[in-house]
This record gives C-alpha cells, sequence and structure tokens, in this order.
C-alpha cells in the first residue's frame, strides 16, 4: 500500500470517519422516520440501540480493518481464507452500490436547493409555496435525474483522486462550522412561539405509539447513520496506523452523530409545531421546514446558503465513504486502476439510481410490493441488509476472531481496562446478534 493510502494524522481518521457517518442519515432521514414513527419513543430506542449495538460494532470494524489493513472484502479474507466469511465484504459492497444510488437521489436535492439559495430565490417564501417548490424539486424528471448526476460526478471526482488527500484538510473546518450553525438554528427554532410542543415530541417518549416497525426502522436507522454493516468503516480503518487508539475513535464519532442527530431534532420539530407544518410529512420534512426557520432570522438568506453548503458538504463525505468501499474492494487497493474504477462504478450506480430519482414523479405510481422503488431500495438496505450485515460481523468478530487478538488490536494506542473489554466482547458475542435476530423476528411476526 502506498504511503499516499495513510490518513495523515489521528484527527484525519477521526473526521473521515466521523464524515462518513454524518450526513443525511442523522439529519434527513432521522427526523423525518422519527416523525413518521412516533417521534420520542422512536428517538429513544434509535439512542439504545446506537449505544448498545451501534458502537460496539464500530469498533469491531475498526479492529478488523486495522489489523489486516485491507479492505473490506480482503480483510475477512485474511483472518478467515478459504471460507464463506469474505461475503460479509462482498454483500457489503453490493449494498454500498445499492444504499448509493438512492443516497445520490437525495444528495442532488440538496445540490438543487444549494444552486438555488445562491440565487436568493429561497427566502420570503410561504409554506405552501416551500411545499410546491420541494415537489417540483423532486418530481420533474430533469431535475430529479439530473441532480442526481452532479452528485454522482461530485463523488467520483473525489474518491478518483484518492480520498485522504482532501477530506481531511476541508473536514477540519467543515465539521465545527456545521455544528456551530446548527446550534444558531437550535436556539432559532426553540424560541418560535409554541416550540415546546415540538419538544416534547421528539424527546418524550409515548410508548403507545411503538410498533414492531418503529423497532425495526430504528435499528435500520441506527446503523445507518453510523454508517455501519456493509464495511464501509473496515475499509476507513485499514488506512489507519498502529498505534492510534480505537476506543477514543469509536466515543468521538458515535458521539458528534449522536449529538448531530439531537442537534437536527431540536432544529426541526419546534419549528414543526410552531410554523404549522405536519411531523408526518415524510422525506420533504427538513427540506420544507428548515427554509421557514431561517425566514424567521436576520441574515436568513446567507445563513441558509451556508447551511447548505455545509449539509452538501456532510452529504458528500458520507457518499464518498460509500465509493470508496466500492473501489477499493473492486482494485483490491491499488491505485492504478482507481481512476477507472471510480468512473465505472459511477455511472453504473448514476443509472441504478434512476428509477429512484424519478420514484417522486413519473414513477411514482408504480409500487413494488407498495413501495415506490425508492422507498423498496431504501427499506431494503436500511432495514435489511445494514442490519444483517452488522449481525455477520457481530458473529465474525466474537466466534471467529480470537479472544486474545481481539484484545491487543483494541489497546494498541492505547491502555483499555480489562472490564471495558469484558463488557464490549460480551455485547459483540451476545447482546448484538440476539438483538438483531430479535428484531428481525419480531417484524416478520414470528416473536
Ligand atoms: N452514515 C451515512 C449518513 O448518515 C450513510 C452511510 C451509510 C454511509 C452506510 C456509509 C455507509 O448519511
Amino acid at each position: 500500500m502506498s504511503i499516499q493510502n495513510q490518513w495523515s494524522s489521528k484527527i484525519g481518521f477521526i473526521l473521515a470517519a466521523a464524515g462518513s457517518a454524518i450526513g443525511l442519515g442523522a439529519i434527513w432521514k432521522l427526523p423525518y422516520v422519527a416523525g413518521t414513527s412516533g417521534g420520542g419513543a422512536f428517538f429513544l430506542i434509535y439512542l439504545l440501540f446506537t449505544i448498545f449495538l451501534g458502537a460496539p460494532l464500530l469498533i469491531s470494524e475498526f479492529m478488523i480493518g486495522r489489523s489486516t489493513q485491507k479492505e473490506a472484502i480482503s480483510a475477512y479474507e485474511s483472518i478467515a481464507p478459504n471460507s464463506y466469511w469474505p461475503w460479509i465484504g462482498k454483500i457489503g459492497v453490493g449494498t454500498s452500490i445499492v444504499l448509493l444510488s438512492f443516497y445520490s437521489v437525495v444528495g442532488g436535492w440538496v445540490v438543487n436547493y444549494f444552486l438555488r439559495s445562491l440565487t436568493g430565490s429561497l427566502t420570503g417564501l410561504e409554506l405552501e409555496e416551500y411545499q410546491q417548490l420541494f415537489g417540483t424539486i423532486i418530481s420533474n424528471p430533469y431535475q430529479a435525474v439530473g441532480a442526481h448526476l452532479i452528485f454522482i460526478l461530485l463523488t467520483v471526482a473525489i474518491v478518483s483522486g484518492g480520498v485522504q488527500k482532501g477530506i481531511e484538510r476541508v473536514t477540519r473546518f467543515m465539521m465545527p462550522t456545521l455544528f456551530i450553525l446548527f446550534i444558531i438554528l437550535v436556539f432559532r427554532s426553540l424560541s418560535l412561539d409554541g416550540a415546546m410542543e415540538g419538544v416534547s415530541f421528539f424527546l418524550k417518549p409515548d410508548f403507545s405509539k411503538v410498533t414492531s416497525d418503529t423497532v425495526l426502522f430504528a435499528l435500520g436507522q441506527s446503523f445507518f447513520a453510523l454508517s455501519l454493516g456493509i464495511s464501509t468503516m473496515v475499509t476507513y480503518s485499514s488506512y489507519l496506523q498502529k498505534g492510534e487508539s480505537l476506543p477514543r475513535s469509536m466515543f468521538s464519532v458515535v458521539g458528534l452523530t449522536i449529538f448531530i442527530s439531537l442537534l437536527a431534532g431540536l432544529a426541526i420539530f419546534p419549528a414543526v409545531f410552531a410554523l404549522g407544518f405536519e411531523p408526518t410529512e415524510g422525506p420533504s420534512l427538513i427540506f420544507t421546514v428548515l427554509p421557514a426557520v431561517f425566514n424567521e432570522m436576520a441574515f436568513g438568506a446567507i445563513f441558509f446558503v451556508a447551511f447548505l453548503a455545509l449539509l452538501l458538504f456532510a452529504t458528500i463525505t458520507s457518499s464518498i465513504s460509500l465509493l470508496e468501499i466500492i473501489v477499493a474492494s473492486l482494485t483490491k487497493g491499488s491505485n492504478d486502476r482507481r481512476l477507472k474504477t471510480a468512473w465505472t462504478s459511477g455511472i453504473f450506480i448514476f443509472m441504478l439510481g434512476i428509477p429512484s430519482a424519478l420514484s417522486f414523479g413519473l414513477l411514482g405510481d408504480s409500487l413494488i410490493f407498495g413501495r415506490t422503488f425508492f422507498d423498496l431500495m431504501d427499506f431494503l438496505v436500511s432495514n435489511i441488509f445494514l442490519p444483517l450485515g452488522a449481525l455477520l460481523i457481530a458473529i465474525f468478530v466474537g466466534y471467529k476472531m480470537s479472544k486474545s487478538a481481539l484484545f491487543d488490536e483494541m489497546s494498541q494506542g492505547s491502555v483499555v481496562p480489562q472490564w471495558l473489554f469484558k463488557f464490549w466482547y460480551f455485547l459483540i458475542r451476545y447482546v448484538t446478534p440476539a438483538a438483531i435476530t430479535f428484531v428481525f423476528l419480531h417484524s416478520l411476526g414470528i416473536l
């Protein structure tokens, strides 16, 4: 492996991993799914899954990647040669392709909004006008497919040059700025008349609204937001040198993701109730509510441009991690074929995403198993394949890897107390597989 494929600093890895995690999952998907799945109870279950299943899985992926220094598929091969285990990586790469194909559609909406915000045409509209505008952006086939294309092109351009160079430098200032802007937004939203109703919707659990779907969606959501289950984090940590602390990276990434999820919810829901939107609005939620909040702010138009630029950036740092695992696995880490592989994968993913891009317009009525193409892809990836991959990774780490090797890997670069290791091992060996299996069976109506 060439030196180019290493993170240049400790913080570089944390930023890249947090950049992969923080994106549409925590900012766009969480509020909309929480809104349609019962609010506070959903958020609480999401938090519990993130802490007790997501965090242990995240460090597991880190350990697989760093101990082997190999990408998603080869990593499993080198720990378990001549076995079926590398299928975890293969399924992960396949899932990444599908995930990126619809992720990019929503990324395209962000691009579209960003370009419009530059002209100032997004400020001062009425609520219905925001809804209409969003309707046009997602349903007009040229806009939807065109923006999807721009988003893929941006992603491919970055990945084909090698991920490490760019992201480290830019993420360093972009991430703190995004947090600051979100905090300002939360303050504005909380100070609107009637905001408290939104706070209690988001933070006060009402368990009577919990169904087996709520639990399955919360599970999928927590893996989606942490980029887990498809070996993205295996790939990213394979570029990490020994001697960095994995537990510290894990705590940072989980902490930041939870924090941004909380900020997103607190920016959205108070405004939903105060300004007369519906929490159950669905995928359009942040795109209609946030412009209205910025409207209520001094210099709102400027803040909105900045916000969209940062959101776009956060989205791209996630999409490049998805393309990176695909390219790294197909090229087996060799830089010679990177450019060509990035472009061919990008074109394929673009085409696969076209039906998703059209799902809010031309193909809106073509339902498969009662869902649009977009919804079906999202459902399969988030609620089936991510948890399935996570289950397999937990079994791999808990039963296939050697316990002492795991302890050594975890304590490289930091002093890990025995009890912490034991607690983690217990979670990954027993709790994670049991919980994921239970949620699956429960949602199938078997348990
Ligand atoms: N975590 C990313 C987000 O929330 C999405 C993602 C999922 C990226 C899985 C990589 C792997 O936007």
